[in-house]
């Protein structure tokens, strides 16, 4: 591929919000690394994609100790993209990464020691190539270790200077609260709270939000479109190299999707009533929530980037619409 030159329209069409009460703004969508980045896949498209999230305004690329496979390779990839096309633009970009799913063997290679974050987000920063990240998350809540020290930790991360920002990921609404509270007496406020969030999952709504507003906390939600669900993906069928039919990692299933499928069809059936996309209508959907600060996707090709990000044509609701939402998932 040629050098990179980003389009220099690029901060003309996303729209970015602010991070709860912080000084940070992120894209309403933004781009995660889980799938489709890794070891196994091919750089090209991958690099394609990239480079096309950022020339559509895409500041935000999400990542963790453990995407690939194998674990640590879309840290990898990361890091050659960096080196390729975007180590001018490092300013321009608000990196994150995690740690808290098992990574290396042992007893300090998971989970929410101190041993093991901080350990964790120096390989994180040596495989991307990078100096520091904009956000370390605790990916999830260690039920055995302290939390003051799992949040020491991450409040260590930034006086080291290799985190500008910290947050955590699927934390319920009273751990939330509570780790709020610890990193707030330690000086390093949360900046954001990494749930899923889609039309088939929606337990942030029993409490988590409220806390959000509360602690002044942003969010960005993951798995928006139910891992292709709320997309055309399936309306045909399940189409062989789809999500659901990948067996190296297993978090979507032809049941799954067979199970949804009614839903599916009638929900899309709306989409096109609004002149949308599924996708884009599941995409609108997660952003009408004021704490929700941006709807982390994921992206097989640079086709279905696009029309994710054409989502932002049509972002608002009638009320008729959000209630025939409710009565198709209420089904
Ligand atoms: N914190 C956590 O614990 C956690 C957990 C999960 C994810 N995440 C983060 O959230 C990010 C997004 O998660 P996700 O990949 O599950 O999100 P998603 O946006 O719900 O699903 C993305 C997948 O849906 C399909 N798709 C997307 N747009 C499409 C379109 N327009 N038309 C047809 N199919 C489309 C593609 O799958 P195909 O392969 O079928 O094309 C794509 O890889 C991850 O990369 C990661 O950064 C975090």
């Amino acid at each position: 591929m040629s050098i990179y030159s980003p389009q220099e329209a690029r901060y003309q069409s996303m729209p970015y919000k602010r991070a709860g009460r912080s000084g940070l703004l992120l894209p309403a969508i933004s781009l995660g690394m889980w799938y489709n980045f890794g070891g196994l896949d091919p750089f090209e498209n991958a690099r394609a994609i990239a480079r096309r999230a950022f020339d559509l305004g895409v500041t935000h690329f999400d990542l963790a100790n453990n995407y690939g496979p194998p674990p640590g390779s879309a840290e990898e990839t990361f890091g050659q993209l960096m080196k390729k096309d975007f180590a001018p633009f490092r300013d321009e970009l608000v990196i994150s990464s995690k740690a808290g799913y098992d990574m290396w063997p042992g007893p300090y290679g998971e989970w929410g020691s101190r041993k093991y974050m901080l350990a964790s987000l120096d390989q994180s920063l040596k495989r991307m190539g990078l100096e520091y990240v904009d956000i370390f998350y605790s990916h999830r809540f260690d039920p055995n270790t302290p939390l003051e020290e799992t949040m020491g930790a991450l409040d260590t991360a930034v006086r080291q200077g290799k985190a500008l920002y910290v947050g955590i990921s699927s934390y319920s609404p009273e751990d939330t609260r509570r780790a709020a509270e610890i990193l707030r007496r330690l000086g390093t406020p949360c900046l954001i709270h990494q749930p899923s969030y889609n039309m088939f999952d929606r337990w942030i709504e029993n409490g988590l939000l409220d806390v959000l507003d509360e602690q002044g906390i942003g969010s960005i939600v993951f798995s928006p479109l139910a891992q292709g669900q709320l997309t055309d993906r399936y309306l045909g069928g399940i189409p062989a190299g789809s999500r659901a039919t990948k067996t190296e990692r297993v978090w979507l299933t032809p049941d799954d999707v067979q199970g949804n499928m009614g839903k599916i069809q009638k929900l899309n059936e709306l989409a096109v009533r609004r002149g949308q996309k599924l996708s884009q209508m599941a995409l609108a959907w997660v952003l009408r929530k004021p704490q929700v600060t941006s709807a982390l996707i994921g992206a097989s090709s640079v086709a279905q980037l696009e029309q994710n990000l054409g989502a932002l044509a049509n972002l608002s609701f009638s009320q008729d619409e959000l209630d025939s939402i409710e009565t198709i998932l209420g089904e």
